[in-house]
């Protein structure tokens, strides 16, 4: 009886902590690599998770945004008179947000450090299909060692699409290709461009990649917890059978 109750919570424990130690090896993985190239400056590690919100004109919250933002730019350098490539974060407590809000279009502006970067995000919605999506991004850019400003803009991407009145979530990281000289890392993302009321997400709706980390692990786990209890099965009633059968002689 006592045997049993084990085997079982063996069979219920196993596949969480499968689900957590593949999770987190998932984590790891994520982690970008130092750059071996062109990059004068180590790595920046994870960028901090900023709160970025956008008020209208009646001073409601009319976007809201939680995510850590990372960019990846390259431009001609000034000291070391070549193309380099640099991986910065972007800083929440040197970060301020602005933006506006329309119907259809929704306008998030990035002002950071000391106005030497900012970085525009618009948001689409389609007001038939009540989906929404970041369709616009640019940066422009004036960092002491850049030979001359960047100005990079790219007006048909199509991320972090959503529906009216929910929030987009997603938790593992995501790179959103704006153009040859500029990739966005973002990290832990939650965003409401349209339809936000009393000052919070509405529900959220998680990305396809987070689902599919859910499920990898727990299918995985499950079939492993599985073949577990088969094995340890068939060795108890080995054991029964064995035990039985010594007592007879
Ligand atoms: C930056 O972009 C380059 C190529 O565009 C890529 O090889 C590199 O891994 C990227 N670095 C990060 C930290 O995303
Ligand atoms: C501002 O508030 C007024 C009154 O509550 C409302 O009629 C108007 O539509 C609001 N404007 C915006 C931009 O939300
Ligand atoms: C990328 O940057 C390099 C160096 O700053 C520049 O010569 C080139 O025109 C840029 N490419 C694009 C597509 O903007
Ligand atoms: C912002 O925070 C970082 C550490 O998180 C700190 O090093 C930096 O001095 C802060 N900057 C300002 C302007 O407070
Ligand atoms: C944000 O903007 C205000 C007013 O323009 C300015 O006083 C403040 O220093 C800015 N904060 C940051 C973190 O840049
Ligand atoms: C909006 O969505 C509808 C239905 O999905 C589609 O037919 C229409 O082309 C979309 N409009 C725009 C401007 O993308
Ligand atoms: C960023 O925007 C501010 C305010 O509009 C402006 O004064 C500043 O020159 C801009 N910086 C760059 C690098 O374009
Ligand atoms: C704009 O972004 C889209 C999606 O990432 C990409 O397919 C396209 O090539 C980009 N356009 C330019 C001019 O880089
Ligand atoms: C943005 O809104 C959230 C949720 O209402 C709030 O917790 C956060 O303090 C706001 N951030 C700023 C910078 O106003």
């Amino acid at each position: 009886m006592t045997q049993m109750a084990g085997v079982h919570c063996l069979g219920v424990m196993l596949p969480l902590i499968l689900a957590a130690a593949l999770h987190q090896g998932s984590a790891i993985d994520a982690t970008p690599t130092p750059q071996t190239t062109t990059s004068p400056h180590a790595d920046p590690g994870r960028p901090e998770r900023g709160n970025y919100n956008v008020s209208d004109s009646n001073k409601t919250v009319c976007l809201l945004a939680y995510l850590g933002l990372q960019l990846n730019v390259s431009f001609n350098s000034a000291s070391q008179n070549k193309v380099v490539q640099e991986v910065v974060n972007i800083k929440p407590n040197e970060t301020n947000a602005s933006g506006s809000c329309a119907t259809e279009k929704a306008i998030l502006l990035l002002t950071s450090d000391g106005e030497t970067t900012n970085l525009t995000f618009a948001f689409t919605l389609n007001t038939t299909s009540r989906k929404y999506h970041l369709s616009e991004v640019s940066l422009s850019a004036a960092w002491p060692d850049m030979k001359e400003p960047i100005s990079i803009k790219n007006v048909s991407v199509d991320f972090l699409q959503g529906t009216l009145g929910h929030s987009y979530l997603c938790r593992e990281e995501q790179t959103l290709f704006v153009s040859q000289n500029l990739s966005i890392n973002i990290f832990q993302v939650q965003v409401q461009p349209f339809g936000v009321t009393g000052n919070q997400f509405g529900a959220a709706e998680e990305c396809q990649l987070d689902v599919d980390n859910l499920l990898i692990p727990i299918i995985v786990g499950a079939a492993l917890a599985g073949l577990v209890l088969i094995v340890l099965l068939a060795y108890l009633i080995g054991r029964k059978r064995s035990h039985a059968g010594y007592q007879t002689i």
